[in-house]
């Protein structure tokens, strides 16, 4: 089958891949690039947990062609730490408790940080309404509420302190 180069800025590192117009954005994240952290749910564009960011919106890794994102800047869960020192989200999921499984949580993250980036002073029911387009089994959400409210307040303070948890 035809292929084609794509080129991609993730997590501030520049690529080129050869794929068929079919391969979609995970598959080449996870098998090309390496970048296992994006997980494959459903695959139908439902549960978010393949969520990434483009240029700051996010997006469903599963549900996206890499050729439609041709010269992207792209941030997955990888990208958030600051080498040994956890972004303020990542942070406090560790100390709300908002993972268990830990299988929703690259995409929550992803989500999460789109919420916190977007519009720093949000809202407890603001975010609660943000992730809701998130799946998680385990966590009934209060905990990531939590971990997220926490994570806003943090960045908008402009605070890097940490609560101990290392990557
Ligand atoms: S794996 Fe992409 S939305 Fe579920
Ligand atoms: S922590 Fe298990 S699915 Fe969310």
């Amino acid at each position: 089958m035809e292929r084609h180069d794509v080129t991609l800025t993730v997590n501030g590192r520049t690529s080129t891949v050869s794929v068929e117009p079919r391969k979609l954005l995970v598959d080449v994240l996870r098998e090309d690039l390496g970048l296992v952290g994006t997980h494959i749910g459903c695959e139908h564009g439902v549960c978010g947990t393949c969520t990434v960011l483009r240029d700051g919106e996010s997006i469903r890794s599963c549900t996206t062609f890499a050729v439609q994102v041709d010269g992207a800047e792209l941030r997955t869960v990888e990208g958030l730490a600051s080498g040994s020192e956890l972004h303020p989200l990542q942070d406090e999921f560790w100390d709300k408790q908002g993972l268990q499984c830990g299988f929703c949580t690259p995409g929550m993250l992803m989500r999460a940080c789109e919420i916190v980036e977007q519009k720093p002073d949000v809202t407890r029911e603001e975010v609660r309404e943000g992730i809701a387009s998130n799946l998680c089994r385990c966590t009934g959400y209060q905990f990531i509420t939590d971990a997220v409210c926490a994570a806003a307040a943090r960045m908008k303070a402009g605070s890097t302190e940490t609560t101990g948890a290392q990557a």
